[in-house]
């Protein structure tokens, strides 16, 4: 089935977590972090997000970097790439600084739930019909890569189902404790060693590693 490209892009302490113990908003990696998850952004054609994350954001990620922003534009490409919010409810609080960003917000919902996307602040609903055949619809929308930002619940289950090409993980020089591991507990995951395909020092101790899925060829 074609899909897109996929990428995890996430920031994670030395001892795998991607919160912190009380859960919530999560800033884990330094400044230069900030440039590598815009690098991804730049990279990509959309940015899928969990319902979760973005209800403790409030808000995505948005490119900002003037040549990243200027590359996109020689290639003909819109500024910012398509942010796409995973959802079985579709709930989300009224004046979500989301629904004002000047990005365009597609909903990843079950129907009837994707169905009412656009009475809910969505440019257009995907049905979820399953991790597989709804990353072949968004290939079918344009969405060549998909730059997956979190969290743990959706990394796990596109990692469960075999569908990710890259994980992105800056490690940032810090022990958070606590529950909010970047993958769920007892997840059960395809075997095998993943390739290196980039390792980068950043700013403050934080490394950033990229790794190719051994099953996907990605590279
Ligand atoms: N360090 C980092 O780089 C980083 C990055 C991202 C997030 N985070 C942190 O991660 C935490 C949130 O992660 P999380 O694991 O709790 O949640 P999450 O993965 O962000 O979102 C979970 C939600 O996604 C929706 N969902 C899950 N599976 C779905 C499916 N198959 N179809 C449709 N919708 C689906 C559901 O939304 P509904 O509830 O609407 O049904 C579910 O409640 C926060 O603390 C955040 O700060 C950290």
């Amino acid at each position: 089935m074609n899909r897109p490209s996929t990428r995890l892009v996430l920031a994670v302490s030395l001892d795998g977590r991607l919160a912190p113990p009380q859960g919530g908003p999560a800033q884990i990696g330094g400044p230069a972090d900030r440039l590598v998850l815009e690098e991804a952004l730049a990279w990509s054609d959309a940015a899928l997000l969990g319902a979760a994350t973005l209800r403790c954001h409030g808000s995505t990620c948005l490119l900002r970097q003037p040549q990243l922003l200027a590359d996109r534009q020689a290639g003909a490409r819109p500024p910012q790439p398509v942010a796409i919010v995973a959802s079985r409810s579709g709930l989300f609080a009224d004046g979500l600084p989301f629904f004002k960003q000047p990005v365009r917000r597609w909903l990843l919902a079950p129907e009837p739930v994707a169905a009412a996307a656009q009475g809910r602040g969505f440019e257009r609903g995907v049905p979820m019909v399953g991790w597989p055949a709804s990353l072949a619809a968004l290939a079918d929308l344009g969405i060549a890569r998909l730059v997956v930002l979190g969290g743990a619940e959706i990394a796990g289950e596109l990692l469960a189902a075999g569908l990710l090409d890259e994980l992105q993980l800056t490690i940032s020089p810090q022990l958070l404790g606590g529950p909010h591991s970047w993958l769920p507990a007892g997840l059960a995951v395809p075997e095998g060693r993943w390739r290196l395909l980039e390792r980068r020092l950043l700013d403050d101790g934080d490394l950033l590693l990229r790794y190719g899925c051994p099953a996907a060829g990605a590279g």
